[in-house]
């Protein structure tokens, strides 16, 4: 039968057909999903939050049961699914389409997590060389404009030829948004951070996505394990708790090559004097700058297991190079870290995948 309403009305209503109906066992809530639409996409929409980070198919952060339905599954890496798991039922809620109606069991975070992804305009304000290879730039939104995040999320600069890039907020809630970028060798976008982009340019940024923030849990300690630029969204994070005069105990360990690489040494020798509850250990890894240097060199994923060989009273942020989250994700919970008390950001790079 021929639609009468205009084509507007007849394609809204083929899409609500075709739409199928996803059960979350776990929670017992539902929400609907297009056969070309993400899971993830899909839910976030409905303002329903499963945990996840990269949504490339990348980290394997937001892995699901599928108990009945059938889903095209389409692309992601080994490290994020296994064979193994795939065949035992566990899909990439950010990879997943649903083919038929689906039962899943996932985890879905507290509503307080769904927070309204928008598109929206900014400036750049500055750009600061904070060393060789970091720029830190900040960005103004439009004046009559604000921006809901939770700290620690990020954003997706959009880049005028349809790429995106994820970059973490690095600072709480604020008029400006400031951007830890480290320069990719190579790299389309950061390279013009570096070489072309000056103040006063206009940015385009989508946002805020992930689901790195602190947990509500001020009876564990929070051990802040940070690769590089992975600073950002944990200085986002410890701003945000030493406004709300948190008095949860705060172990930083920040990884870099060099000292030089200690972009905000200075800053955080600050926090320190004000904030008694924040530790912290910087690790350096290469092997020719660790002459006399006095503190802890190595891995800093290893740095955190020789001053806590026993993680199970502890939450553990981490976020960083993915061969960093990779080594935490599967050398901590043979330390007694439940798979719950592990967040994490793998600053994986773009796999220029459409908008979410
Ligand atoms: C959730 C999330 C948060 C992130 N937050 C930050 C942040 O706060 N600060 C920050 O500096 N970066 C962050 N990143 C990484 C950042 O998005 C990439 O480095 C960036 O997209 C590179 O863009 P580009 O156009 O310069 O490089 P591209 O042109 O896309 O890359 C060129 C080549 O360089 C290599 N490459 C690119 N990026 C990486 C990488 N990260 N690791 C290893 N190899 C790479 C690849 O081989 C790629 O083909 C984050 C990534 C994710 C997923
Ligand atoms: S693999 Fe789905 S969010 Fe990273």
């Amino acid at each position: 039968m021929l639609c009468e309403n205009t084509p507007l009305t007849c394609y809204s209503r083929l899409i609500a057909i075709m739409a199928f109906s996803i059960i979350n066992q776990k929670t017992a809530t539902s929400f609907e999903a297009t056969p070309s639409e993400t899971l993830l996409a899909a839910a976030l929409r409905q303002g329903h939050v499963f945990a996840y980070s990269c949504r490339s198919g990348s980290c394997g952060s937001c892995t699901a049961r599928l108990l009945s339905g059938a889903i095209e599954p389409k692309e992601f890496s080994e490290s994020a699914l296994s064979p193994a798991a795939q065949a035992a039922g566990t899909i990439l809620l950010c990879q997943a389409r649903a083919q038929s109606n689906l039962v899943i069991e996932a985890q879905e975070l507290p509503a307080g997590a769904a927070i309204e992804i928008r598109t929206l305009p900014c400036r750049v304000i500055e750009l600061e060389k904070a060393c060789h290879d970091v720029m830190i730039m900040r960005l103004k939104l439009p004046q009559n404009q604000s921006f809901d995040y939770l700290a620690g999320q990020y954003v997706d600069i959009l880049l005028r030829d349809g790429r995106r890039r994820s970059f973490s907020v690095a600072n709480a809630v604020d008029a400006e948004l400031e951007l830890h970028v480290r320069r990719v060798p190579g790299g389309h976008f950061t390279g013009q951070v570096f070489e072309a982009l000056k103040p006063r340019d206009l940015l385009r940024f989508r946002g805020p996505y992930g689901t790195f923030f602190l947990r509500d849990k001020p009876q564990l300690p929070a051990i802040l394990v940070a690769g590089g630029t992975g600073l950002a969204p944990i200085k986002a994070m410890l701003e945000q708790a030493f406004t709300e005069s948190s008095r949860r105990a705060f172990h930083l360990f920040w990884g870099v090559r060099t000292r030089a690489d200690l972009y905000l040494d200075r800053e955080i020798q600050g926090w320190l004097e004000a904030h008694p509850n924040l530790n912290y250990t910087p690790v350096l890894s290469e092997q020719k700058e660790q002459n006399g240097w006095p503190g802890q060199t190595g891995w800093v994923h290893d740095a955190v297991l020789q001053a806590f060989p026993d993680l199970s009273r502890v939450e553990v942020y981490a976020s960083g190079p993915p061969p960093m989250i990779e080594a935490i994700r599967s050398a901590y919970p043979a330390h007694g870290l439940p798979k719950e008390q592990l967040y994490f950001d793998s600053f994986e790079f773009s796999q220029d995948y459409p908008e979410t």
